[in-house]
């Protein structure tokens, strides 16, 4: 399904950042909507929501704001569709390969399978060609059917990394 809602990227501030954490509570699983927080790790599955995990989101986003004072690895962004949050998506610095930009994307549950990827997906290819990348890049796990259809519809070459698989699309 393609999505016939307006899509849009919006600066994650501090009244954007309650909303995007009450949506992702009400509709999302920690483990799907931010890196592991202080003392857990990446094999823990995260499904449920605890008061330092919504602190561990809000330090999350307030991180990857764009700074004028220091540079960022990593930047997020609210994703709003027909004017409403959905979800969130991030662009990062790859590890290892400075001509890489990961992106990341996770949706509200009632807002999965619209098509709002693929949208997202034009608007993370246009950025990170403006910072001189060579690849977008795009991780998931090899059991996330979801996303593994939503890389392969939007153009990413997939390959198998342990029990990863990494998406990748060569940019101009
Ligand atoms: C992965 C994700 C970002 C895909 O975005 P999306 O806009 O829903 O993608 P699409 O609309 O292209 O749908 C992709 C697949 O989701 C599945 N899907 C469809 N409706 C769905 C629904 N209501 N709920 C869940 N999944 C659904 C379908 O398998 C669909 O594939 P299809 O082409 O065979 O129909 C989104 O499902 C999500 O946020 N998942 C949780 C977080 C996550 O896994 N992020 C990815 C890490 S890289």
């Amino acid at each position: 399904m393609t999505s016939q809602m307006m899509v849009d990227l919006v600066p994650v501030d501090e009244a954007v950042l309650e909303d995007l954490l009450a949506l992702a509570v009400a509709e999302a699983r920690p483990g799907e909507v931010m890196p592991p927080a202080a003392g857990e790790t990446t094999t823990e599955p995260r499904t449920t929501w605890t008061d330092q995990r919504k602190e561990a989101f809000r330090d999350y986003h307030r991180r990857c704001r764009v700074s004028t004072q220091a540079p960022v690895a990593e930047v997020t962004w609210a994703v709003t569709a027909g004017g409403r949050i959905v979800g969130a998506a991030r662009l990062a610095l790859v590890d290892d390969d400075p001509e890489g930009r990961e992106v990341g994307l996770w949706l509200g549950e009632s807002h999965r399978g619209q098509g709002i990827s693929g949208e997202v997906a034009y608007w993370a290819l246009a950025a990170a060609q403006t910072m001189d990348a060579k690849r977008l890049v795009a991780r998931t796990t090899v059991s996330n059917s979801m996303a593994r259809r939503s890389l392969e519809r939007i153009g990413f070459e997939l390959a198998h990394s342990g029990s990863d698989l990494v998406g990748t699309i060569s940019l101009p």
